[in-house]
């Protein structure tokens, strides 16, 4: 957590509103590994990050909810009755979507100010809508003593995701950005939507992020059309989601549907038993393992589930090729944003020098590189 940013969103919210804010830090994730897993009840592997949003909140005495984008400068004023999505809101959805979350389920909020800004970069992949969400229902729970449970909370931001954002998001990134552990990644059950940390520490290597700097149009409607194909063949299989189907029962289907069906959904099948197989590794300090299991999941999401595009596919083709790095995979829902690495350590500032000149003469533009410390989750920090 960033204590510039903190300072500057607290000293805005002073100036605006003459009172001492309520502070909260809500992260954003990365994903080790269990990519479009979440929403077929399977096994996911993230953990909260160092980056995210800080949000200062306080009551107000008007009719009207005042908000304040630091970041962009925008500013936006609501009233708290029938809220409903905006056309092309961008973060005010995810505002209103919260708080007309709260008032579907009868807790009704008060009127309340608001300054947030953040530090994870826009369309990486790393859930800054996630952060954004649970920083907003965590500060109204405690501002109003809503006496809401950090699993209710995770409920309510992902329905602002799907109701107002439009994204039939599954729950990991609402997940990990409220319940993240220090120095640990979280395998989360998708079904029970329980989980176990698991201190992460790769001894001589470390978790690379680089990111393409670009987030493709169809992102949200292309989510939106995997899920529904997902939840078309588990129907078909009788099974309440995919992570109860096997492959034997998936080729007993396999003339019902399309190719592109059978690999989406083979694909799915694979990364489920793939997280699981991580969890061992990490328990056996088998590095080699890891860094092969980050590659079959790049290859599945690529050429099976087909949510990749050509700058991240070039990205994991560059980490091959160097031999400092162990695996390489998109990460998160796809069609840009960020590759994750396992990079040995010595080998670190070598392999950012190298893919950064590739990557700069084959788009004729930048990509970005992370290291991120793995964090708590969302808190109160005043
Ligand atoms: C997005 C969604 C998550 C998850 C990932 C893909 O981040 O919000 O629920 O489905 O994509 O794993």
């Amino acid at each position: 957590m960033s204590k510039k940013i903190v300072k500057k969103v607290s000293q805005s919210f002073k100036d605006q509103f003459k009172t001492k804010p309520l502070l909260v830090f809500s992260p954003g994730r990365i994903n080790l590994i269990g990519d479009h897993t979440d929403y077929n009840e399977g096994f996911v592997f993230p953990a909260a990050v160092n980056k995210g949003i800080v949000l200062a909140i306080g009551k107000n005495d008007t009719k009207s909810c005042k908000t304040y984008a630091l970041n962009k400068k925008e500013f936006y004023e609501f009233e708290t009755k029938n809220i409903k999505p905006l056309p092309n809101g961008g973060w005010r959805n995810y505002v209103l979507g919260v708080v007309g979350e709260l008032s579907q389920i009868g807790v009704k909020v008060d009127t309340f100010n608001a300054v947030f800004a953040g530090d994870i970069p826009a369309g990486a992949g790393m859930s800054s809508s996630a952060a954004l969400e649970n920083s907003f229902v965590y500060g109204l729970n405690e501002l109003f003593d809503l006496g809401l449970s950090k699993d209710e909370m995770i409920l309510i931001s992902q329905k602002a995701e799907h109701n107002f954002a439009g994204v039939k998001c599954g729950i990991m990134d609402q997940y990990a950005s409220m319940f993240g552990v220090k120095n640990s990644a979280l395998l989360l059950d998708c079904r029970t939507v329980e989980s176990k940390p698991y201190n992460i520490d790769f001894e001589g290597y470390r978790l690379m992020l680089v990111n393409t700097n670009v987030k493709h149009d169809l992102s949200e409607s292309a989510y939106n059309d995997r899920r529904a194909v997902c939840e078309k063949v588990s129907a078909l299989l009788g099974v309440n989601a995919l992570r109860d189907a096997t492959k034997k029962d998936l080729y007993t289907i396999e003339s019902d549907i399309s190719k592109e069906d059978f690999q989406k959904v083979l694909y799915v099948i694979n990364e489920n038993e793939r997280v699981q197989q991580f969890s061992e590794a990490i328990q056996k300090k088998n590095i080699t393992a890891l860094g092969r299991l980050l590659n079959e999941s790049h290859e599945g999401l690529s050429n099976k589930y087909k949510v990749s595009c050509k700058e991240l596919d070039f990205l994991v083709e560059q980490a091959k090729e160097n031999s400092n790095v162990l695996g390489s995979r998109m990460m998160g829902g796809g069609f840009g944003g960020c590759t994750i690495n396992l990079v040995r350590k010595e080998g670190f500032k070598e392999f950012k020098k190298d893919v950064s000149k590739k990557f700069k003469k084959e788009f004729k533009k930048k990509c970005s590189v992370y290291s991120v410390k793995l964090s708590k989750g969302t808190r109160i920090i005043n």
